[in-house]
């Protein structure tokens, strides 16, 4: 079996997944199937400060999951595009969104190939949490062309991503990596360690805040 684990404890020690976006969303899906979502439980609070210093526009949830961000997002008067590529967990956004009574514009896709979604640029605010940090180089790379595309003058990223490579994760996301990605248009306005309780796995991944300003 490619995938060991107990259940809910997820030890992903002795696991080397296949670096494709296929073989990610295959152990999404699982994760969904089984209801073993910890990023769901977290609503950040970098996330509530964003929406308290930003004028409401046009946001973009990459990797938006079951829509916890997406509907807060939304709820403080953003107009959201959430992007995920697991049917299950954009089932209950779906849900949830209509729940909250709020419209998102929801599209099952794949953040490397954001311009396939015939999206319209001009968005204030790129939100991740979570989803950059699975991607590889390559990927990494096509997902800052697509944010390129898509993102205002301006415009905000933030982003909360793992800083150690423990597997699924390829590789740390730093400062560095994000701008040999994203660019030069694109500068640090701050960063700082995230705040995760959770599993093993994620524990030993670590992760930061990323905010990144575009020129
Ligand atoms: C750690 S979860 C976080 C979900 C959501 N941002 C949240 O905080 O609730 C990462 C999400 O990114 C999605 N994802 C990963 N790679 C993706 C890709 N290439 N395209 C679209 N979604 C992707 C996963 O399916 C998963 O829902």
């Amino acid at each position: 079996m490619w995938f060991r684990t107990r259940p809910y404890a997820l030890s992903t020690r002795h696991v080397k997944f296949p670096d494709n976006v296929a073989a990610m969303s295959i152990l999404y899906r699982f994760m969904y199937r089984i209801g073993f979502t910890p990023w769901d439980r977290v609503l950040p609070a970098e996330l509530g400060e964003i929406v308290g210093a930003l004028i409401p526009g046009r946001a973009l949830d990459l990797g938006s999951g079951q829509g916890a961000k997406s509907v807060f997002l939304a709820r403080h008067g953003w107009q959201v595009t959430a992007v995920e590529n697991v049917p299950r967990a954009m089932a209950e956004a779906r849900r949830r969104a209509s729940d909250a009574g709020v419209a998102i514009d929801f599209r099952a896709g794949d953040v490397t190939r954001l311009s396939e979604l015939n999206l319209s640029p001009g968005y204030s605010l790129v939100f991740d949490f979570g989803c950059y940090h699975g991607l590889n180089r390559k990927q990494r790379d096509a997902y800052g062309e697509g944010v390129n595309a898509l993102a205002a003058p301006g415009a905000t990223l933030l982003l909360m991503g793992f800083t150690r490579a423990v597997p699924p994760v390829p590789s740390g996301v730093s400062e560095a990596d994000l701008l040999s990605h994203l660019g030069s248009s694109w500068k640090v306005s701050w960063t700082h360690p995230a705040a995760l309780g959770g599993t093993a796995a994620m524990n030993r991944a670590t992760a930061a805040w990323f905010c990144l300003v575009r020129s």
